[in-house]
C-alpha cells in the first residue's frame, strides 16, 4: 500500500491511478495530519510526499512531515515531490531521509521509475540477513560472483550489498581507488540481475570528447551535422532492456552532466537531429576514483546529479585495507599466468608472500597483477621470492627516474607538456586512461591537450 500526500486533490486522484494501473494500490491525505495519523495507524511500503502545504511555499513545512513519518517509522522510504527548480529542497530531504526525489511536472515514467525503484530496494533490504555476514560460502551459493577473488570482511561486505541490490533497478555508484575492482563489481551487479540475459554496456565517459557525448550517448539521424553520413545507435539505445555502466562519471563536464542528468531523471531523450522522445528502460550503474562529494562542494559536480547515481553507494577498498586478500589473489593471478606461460610449477616463497602484503599497492589490484606477471617474466625459476618482486619494483622506478629534465631556456612549458604527452601515449601504446592517470589528468582534460596541440589519437 501507497500513502500518497498532497493538498492539491486533482494530484493525488491522478497519483492514485496511475500507480492503480501499474500494479499498486494506495491511499491519499490532503494534510500532514491526516497523513501522520494514517502512517501510525497502517503498515505502508511507500509514500510519496508534496513538499508545500497551505500557502507556504519554503518547503519547510514538507521538511518537518517528513521528519515526523521517519521519526514514526524509519524503514518506510519516502519519494519528495518538489517544485521544479528546488534542487535545494530536494537535497535537503534527502539528507533528512527521504530515498528519492521527483520535481513537478513529472512524467508518468519518473513516478513509476522512482516507486519501482524504492520498492524494490525496499525489499531487498527486507530480505537481509538481519545479523552477521554471510561466508564466501554461502554468498556463492546464492550469487555469481565467479572472478571476484577475496574473502576479507571488508570484501565480503561489498558482495554482500552487490547480491541485495542487484535484484533492484535502483542506480548504483562504485568507487574506490583505481585498480580496486570497480568495473568487476558493475559487470557483477548485470550478471545478478534480472537483466542478465540482455546488454552490459559499458562508457567511458572520460574517453568522450566533448562535443561527441550527445551522439554517442543518444545517438543521431543521418544528417544531423556535417559528419553524421548515417543513423547511429546511442549507447542508451544499446543497452535498452539492461544495464548501462558509466564510467569515470566525475570526468564530466558541466554540459553533458545536465544532459545525463535528463534521462537518468525519466529514462527519456532524443536523438541528435531527431525531434521525437525516447523512452528506454535501463539501470544505470556509474563508477569513479574521484571524490564526488568534494567536487560537489567544489561547484564541479551537480549534488542533483550525483543523488541520481548514488541511490546506492558501493565503496571498494583498497588492496592494504583487505591486505588478508593478497596471498589469495596473488595465488589466482600467479595460476593464471601459469597456464598462458605454460610454467605450470611456478609459486611464491612464504616470505615473499608476506612482502607482498606489506606493501602499499597505490595501484590496488591492477598493480598486484602486473608485479606477478612481470616478475614471473623476468626469473625463470619455479619458486618467486622477494628479491624477484623487489627487482622488477626497483626496475619499474627507475624506469621513470633515468632521465632528468631538459636545459632551462631549450623548452617552453607548452612545449613540455606536449613532449611528455607523447612520450606517454608511447609509453602505454595509446592506452587514454593509463596515460591520463600516469599524468594526473582526467581523460576530458587529457583530450583538451590533444586538440590543444594537434596531437592525433
Ligand atoms: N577481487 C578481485 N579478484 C580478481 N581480480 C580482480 C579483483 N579486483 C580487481 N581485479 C582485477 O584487477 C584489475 C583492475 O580491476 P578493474 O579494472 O575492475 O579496476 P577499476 O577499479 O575499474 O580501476 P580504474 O579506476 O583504474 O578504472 C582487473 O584486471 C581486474 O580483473
Ligand atoms: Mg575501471
Amino acid at each position: 500500500m501507497i500513502l500518497i500526500i498532497d493538498d492539491d486533490p486533482s494530484v493525488t486522484t491522478s497519483l492514485a491511478l496511475l500507480l492503480k494501473q501499474t500494479g499498486h494500490p494506495s491511499q491519499s491525505a490532503s494534510s500532514p495530519a491526516e497523513a501522520l495519523a494514517l502512517v501510525e495507524r497502517d503498515n505502508f511500503d511507500l509514500v510519496l510526499q508534496d513538499m508545500n502545504f497551505s500557502r507556504q511555499t519554503s518547503g519547510q513545512e514538507g521538511i518537518e512531515l517528513l521528519q515526523q513519518i521517519k521519526a514514526r517509522n524509519p524503514n518506510l522510504p519516502v519519494i519528495l515531490i518538489t517544485a521544479w527548480g528546488s534542487i535545494g529542497l530536494a537535497v535537503q530531504g534527502i539528507r533528512a531521509g527521504a530515498s528519492d526525489f521527483i520535481t513537478k511536472p513529472w512524467t508518468h515514467q519518473q513516478i513509476i521509475q522512482a516507486v519501482n525503484t524504492a520498492l524494490g530496494l525496499a525489499a531487498a533490504n527486507l530480505a537481509r540477513a538481519p545479523s552477521q555476514l554471510p561466508g564466501r560460502d554461502e554468498l556463492d551459493a546464492r550469487y555469481n560472483f565467479k572472478g571476484l577473488t577475496g574473502r576479507d570482511p571488508k570484501f565480503l561486505r561489498v558482495l554482500e550489498l552487490i547480491g541485495r541490490v542487484a535484484a533492484t533497478d535502483a542506480s548504483v555508484l562504485i568507487t574506490g581507488e583505481s585498480g580496486t575492482g570497480k568495473e568487476l563489481i558493475a559487470d557483477a551487479i548485470h550478471r545478478n540481475s534480472h537483466r542478465r540475459g540482455a546488454p552490459f554496456v559499458k562508457v567511458n565517459l572520460g574517453g568522450i570528447p566533448l562535443t561527441l557525448f550527445e551522439s554517442e550517448m543518444f545517438g543521431h539521424v543521418k544528417g544531423a551535422f556535417t559528419d553524421a553520413r548515417s543513423d547511429r545507435k546511442g549507447r542508451f539505445e544499446m543497452a535498452d532492456g539492461g544495464t548501462i555502466f558509466l564510467d569515470e562519471i566525475g570526468d564530466l563536464d558541466a554540459g553533458s552532466q545536465v544532459k545525463l542528468l535528463r534521462v537518468l531523471q525519466d529514462r527519456t531523450y532524443e536523438v541528435v537531429g531527431s525531434s521525437t522522445t525516447r523512452t528506454v528502460d535501463v539501470r544505470v550503474i556509474s563508477a569513479t576514483n574521484r571524490n564526488l562529494s568534494e567536487m560537489v562542494a567544489a561547484g564541479q559536480f551537480r549534488e542533483d546529479l550525483l543523488y541520481r547515481l548514488n541511490l546506492i553507494a558501493i565503496h571498494l577498498p583498497p588492496l592494504r585495507e583487505r591486505a588478508g586478500d593478497i596471498p589469495l589473489i596473488a595465488n589466482h593471478f600467479l595460476e593464471n599466468l601459469a597456464k598462458v606461460y605454460r610454467r605450470e610449477n611456478l609459486s611464491i616463497s612464504e616470505a615473499a608472500m608476506r612482502w607482498l602484503q606489506n606493501q602499499p599497492w597505490p595501484g590496488n589490484v591492477r598493480q598486484l597483477r602486473h608485479l606477478i606477471e612481470r616478475t614471473l617474466l623476468m626469473s625463470d625459476k619455479d619458486l618467486l621470492e622477494v628479491r624477484d618482486y623487489e627487482l622488477t619494483l626497483e626496475m619499474d622506478a627507475s624506469d621513470e627516474r633515468r632521465e632528468t629534465l631538459p636545459q632551462v631556456g631549450s623548452m617552453t612549458i607548452d612545449e613540455m607538456e606536449k613532449a611528455m604527452i607523447i612520450k606517454a601515449m608511447k609509453h602505454y601504446a595509446g592506452n587514454i586512461s593509463k596515460v591520463a592517470e600516469a599524468l594526473g589528468l582526467s581523460r576530458a582534460a587529457l583530450y583538451r591537450r590533444f586538440e590543444k596541440y594537434g596531437i592525433k589519437v
